[in-house]
């Protein structure tokens, strides 16, 4: 058996596959329109999925494509075990599954248990009438003292989080658009409801689910009121920051009754993965993954009286999307989060995605570069934003092409998230190789001489693309990348250096954030002749020896893996 083949095996039947997995997340409707609508489709995934393979990613996480009325593009689910015809048919499913699978990847899915669209047939008969059989599936609540909403909870998409509704004369809560009611995870019904709907796809066989702000299932018991944001300036924040969410969101029962069951359909299900959204801080980021598989062990030897907890395998963690790029600052990040995460829970980083502005915009395409680098080699699953390998940017939107509600909602803050959402560039033609020429895309390709595009950069030498294949395959030959320890986290000026260990293999990775050309001592030299480099984000130093007693020197904003 030939080493791919046996690592896709290995993949297939390891139960903790997602270790060594590489998530990419498609955001379906900006993938590629495969019929013609200027909106991206199931069959365009499936006509792409070759890019992916020879990428070198092995996990596509796919944004909803479930029936919806679109008020936030997908996220606002009318039926969670369809397909809308927007996306195309439930045979197209089947066959983008079965495609998947059949190159050795995994398809993960994206579920959206905090809220449901407010076309959903449960929410329609909920808002029926007081009385409703399914009144208690979602969150009603009469006025406050003062006739206004019960609680002072915001919307994170602007606004009050209560919509009075007139029929029944009371408000309801919805976390995000008034158009996504909040589902009642207290309710049992809910619960059994929900999971079953997770069950549905599962028993298809699909290999997980992201789930959506899974955080904010659970509200607080009593509807206190949030304590109002010390710190919040209406001019330039947005104004769901106005309160702190200490009884909107994050609640303690979070775990008994939204986690842990699901996690228990994952695992019952077989070794299927569940990725959670949630944006809190690191240490109560870590508190999502539950009682790791150590603490559940010691359970089944009976050590502890009480069940053991289990939460997700991966709680994101969205840290360098905010980080400072520095080398005190990642270095320190990278500790601290190592440093929280409980026995045996494995770490996880993410550069990007459809919610957040694109990386290059964010910090330029040269420190760009420098992350795709970090990334793929610090300890952990690491999610690429489709688009991110080829180094696409945020795409002015001009103000009559608008779609997104947040930034409809609150104009001018920054909030908009269409910038980042805009159609995966295949090729610099005319329609870019997403949707037909003479169609107009839903969100603009972008203008202008210099835009990214698939075949233009596997052409190139030296592009973000072939930079994400180089140090994707590399990621597979060393295991030391893949799943080893750090043996070191430092830093040499602006350069971050850190060392990772494998069954005997060492790496190390020296990453010099600063403008100026930098040396740096190697943390642990060791033999008499010097490292190889075995990529460099830099063209032309792959495979050069370096000396074993000189500093290792390195180009203003390059990085380098080396064979030791
Ligand atoms: C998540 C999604 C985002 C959506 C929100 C509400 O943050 O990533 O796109 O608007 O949840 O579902």
């Amino acid at each position: 058996m030939s080493a791919p083949v046996e690592r896709a095996d290995a993949f297939r039947r390891e139960p903790r596959w997602w270790r060594d997995a590489v998530v990419y997340q498609i955001y379906p409707r900006s993938y590629r329109d495969a019929s013609g609508d200027g909106v991206g489709d199931l069959a365009g995934i499936a006509s792409r999925l070759d890019h992916l393979v020879e990428t070198g990613v092995d996990t596509l996480w796919v944004s909803p494509f479930y029936p919806s009325p679109m008020a936030d593009f997908g996220y606002d689910v009318a039926d969670y075990t369809g397909v809308d015809p927007l996306f195309g048919t439930m045979a197209d499913f089947d066959a983008l599954l079965e495609a998947t699978h059949a190159r050795g990847l995994k398809l993960i899915l994206d579920f959206v248990p905090n809220h449901s669209s407010d076309r959903h047939p449960w929410f329609v008969e909920s808002a029926a009438s007081r009385t409703s059989g399914k009144r208690d599936w979602y969150l009603w609540r009469d006025a406050g003292a003062d006739g206004g909403p019960p609680t002072n909870w915001q919307s994170q998409a602007g606004g009050s989080a209560w919509e009075w509704h007139e029929v029944t004369g009371q408000y309801y809560l919805h976390t995000f658009l008034a158009a996504q009611p909040d589902l009642n995870w207290r309710n049992p019904a809910v619960r059994e409801a929900m999971l079953g709907e997770m069950r549905f796809w599962f028993d298809k066989g699909v290999d997980g689910f992201r789930l959506d702000v899974v955080y904010h299932c659970i509200k607080d018991a009593e509807f206190r009121d949030d304590p109002p944001n010390p710190d919040h300036d209406p001019k330039t924040d947005p104004p769901f920051a106005s309160v702190l969410p200490t009884f909107s969101t994050d609640r303690p029962e979070i775990m008994p009754l939204v986690v842990e069951p699901m996690r228990a359909l994952a695992d019952a299900c077989g070794n299927r993965l569940l990725i959670g959204e949630i944006y809190l801080p690191l240490e109560r980021l870590v508190d999502y993954y539950g009682d790791t598989g150590e603490a559940r062990a010691r359970v089944a030897d009976g050590e502890r009286p009480s069940a053991a907890r289990a939460g997700v395998q991966l709680p994101f963690n969205f840290s360098l999307v905010f980080a400072d790029w520095t080398a005190d600052a990642l270095a320190a990040l990278v500790r601290r989060y190592e440093s929280l995460l409980p026995p045996d829970a494995w770490p996880n980083w993410v550069l990007g995605n459809h919610d957040q502005s694109r990386v290059v915009s964010r910090i330029g395409p040269e420190r760009a570069r420098l992350a795709a680098m970090l990334l793929l080699t610090l300890r952990g699953t690491p999610t690429i934003y489709q688009g991110d390998e080829i180094g696409m940017r945020d795409v002015e939107i001009p103000p009559d092409r608008v779609r997104d509600p947040w930034e409809l909602n609150m104009p001018g803050l920054g909030e908009g998230r269409d910038p980042e959402r805009t159609p995966m560039r295949w090729t610099d033609e005319p329609g870019a190789g997403f949707c037909p020429a003479d169609v107009e895309p839903w969100l603009p390709l972008g203008d202008g001489g210099e835009l990214p595009d698939v075949a233009g950069q596997l052409r190139a030498r030296d592009s973000m693309l072939e930079l994400h294949r180089r140090l994707l395959a590399l990621r597979r030959a060393h295991p030391a990348l893949a799943l080893g320890d750090y043996t070191c986290i430092e830093t040499c000026g602006e350069v971050l250096l850190f060392a990772r260990e494998h069954g005997g293999e060492r790496c190390t990775v020296a990453l010099n954030l600063g403008e100026e050309p930098a040396e740096a001592v190697l943390p642990e030299p060791g033999g008499e002749t010097g490292p190889t480099v075995l990529v460099s984000t830099r063209p032309g130093r792959d495979g050069e020896r370096l000396s074993s007693s000189m500093p290792l020197a390195l180009d203003a904003l390059e990085g380098v893996v080396l064979d030791r």
